[in-house]
């Protein structure tokens, strides 16, 4: 299948979209209309959309991505308006929820309506719905007309797509079209809230942070045993796709948390390079530049024959959150055998980037 893609001119979030993409977003809007499947930009990264009501474009968003059928999609609405056909009831936690947060960063899980096809949710009697503020995206779902089914976009296993060329590596020759509207302001995708129970319960952590989210409701969460660390044999997590080791890099990667914030990390890291550059593999290592100022003053490091990957920084990681997935892509492109990663303290934002690494380094985690 030939890919169409459509770069628009004006990739700017705080605009409106012009004339002259918005013809661009017709066409692409057609092809989702009629069950075709496009990639397209949010704040958070990229979707690879299709019509969520029709139960052949969820099948074919399954074949794209090679994800398994029982890993439901999230809809996507760009009027709030139109969450009520796809749920069978908006409980008062997520009306609070939605008037501080959306548009934005977040989904949200309900008890689904009749309306929705059990292929789009994986089976699941319930739906998880979220309203994205990119602008691009905004104005694809209006023009579509229907609510659209989007997981993220890049093969099942790889790390989600923050720009259009990510998209072009994971998915040409397998879906109608991409919509290269620029990178991908977040980075990691969208807090999932489930509020389809008595308790609200965090299920993946995201921009809009736990912190934000207890404040708005006034309660504190329970921990969902799926963020944090590995589930036990036998024990299912509430969505379905965090049992899934996800973001995988080619090589095994070894994550370095620090007991008491950064202490003996760049230490600890140095370390382990060494040790791997001794036992013959080719190192890489994923840090932060205070990390790498930290590691140059040590005897045991020398960057010599080591591959390095800066994400943001200690002081700024909003910016660490929006490297992290372009950064493990550009490692898979290296020789990199082995990769040594500096975690983060997990309070606000550090929550939803430990989460990532923790699956990227298949739960291998030294604290220090
Ligand atoms: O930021 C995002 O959320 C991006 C952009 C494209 O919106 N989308 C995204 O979708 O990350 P995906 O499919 O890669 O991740 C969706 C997660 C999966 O872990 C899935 O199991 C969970 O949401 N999920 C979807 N429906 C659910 C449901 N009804 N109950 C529990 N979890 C659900
Ligand atoms: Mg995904």
């Amino acid at each position: 299948m030939d890919t169409a893609i459509y770069r628009l001119d004006d990739y700017c979030l705080t605009d409106a979209v012009s004339e002259a993409d918005r013809e661009k977003l017709k066409k692409a809007a057609e092809i989702l209309a009629g069950g075709g499947l496009v990639a397209f930009p949010t704040e958070t990264v990229y979707g690879l959309g299709g019509n969520a009501l029709n139960p052949e474009s969820s099948r074919r968003i399954y074949a794209a991505k090679g994800r398994p059928s029982d890993n439901p999609l999230i809809v996507h609405i760009a009027d709030i308006g139109d969450l009520g056909p796809l749920v069978s009831n908006i409980p008062e936690s997520a009306r609070r929820l939605a008037e501080r947060f959306w548009p934005g960063p977040m989904t949200m899980v309900f008890k689904k309506s009749g309306l929705v096809p059990k292929e789009t949710t994986g089976g699941l009697d319930t739906i998880a719905v979220r309203f994205p503020v990119h602008p691009v995206a905004m104005e694809l779902i209006r023009l579509a007309g229907v609510p659209v089914a989007a997981p993220s976009a890049n093969l099942s296993g790889r790390p989600s797509t923050t720009t259009a060329e990510h998209c072009i590596e994971d998915l040409s020759g397998r879906i109608d079209a991409i919509v290269d509207g620029g990178g991908a302001e977040i980075g990691v995708e969208s807090t999932i809230i489930d509020v389809s129970g008595p308790v609200p319960q965090l299920l993946r952590p995201g921009a809009v942070t736990k912190e934000m989210i207890e404040d708005t409701l006034g309660i504190v969460l329970p921990e969902d045993p799926a963020i944090k660390g590995p589930l036990a044999p036998g024990v299912r997590p509430k969505a379905p796709g965090m049992k899934y080791r996800h973001y995988a890099p080619k090589a095994p990667l070894q994550l370095v948390v620090g007991r008491d914030g950064y202490t003996g990390v760049a230490a600890a890291a140095a370390e382990l390079l060494r040790s791997k550059l001794k036992a013959g593999f080719r190192p890489a290592l994923l840090c932060t530049p205070e990390c790498l100022e930290e590691m140059k003053t040590l005897d045991s490091f020398s960057e010599k024959d080591i591959i390095i990957r800066l994400a943001g920084s200690r002081a700024n990681r909003q910016q660490t959150a929006h490297d992290l997935f372009e950064m493990l892509r550009e490692l898979d492109e290296t020789e990199a055998e082995y990769i040594v990663a500096e975690g983060c303290p997990e309070d606000q934002l550090g929550q939803a980037i430990m989460n990532r690494l923790k699956k990227a380094a298949a739960w291998q985690i030294l604290y220090v």
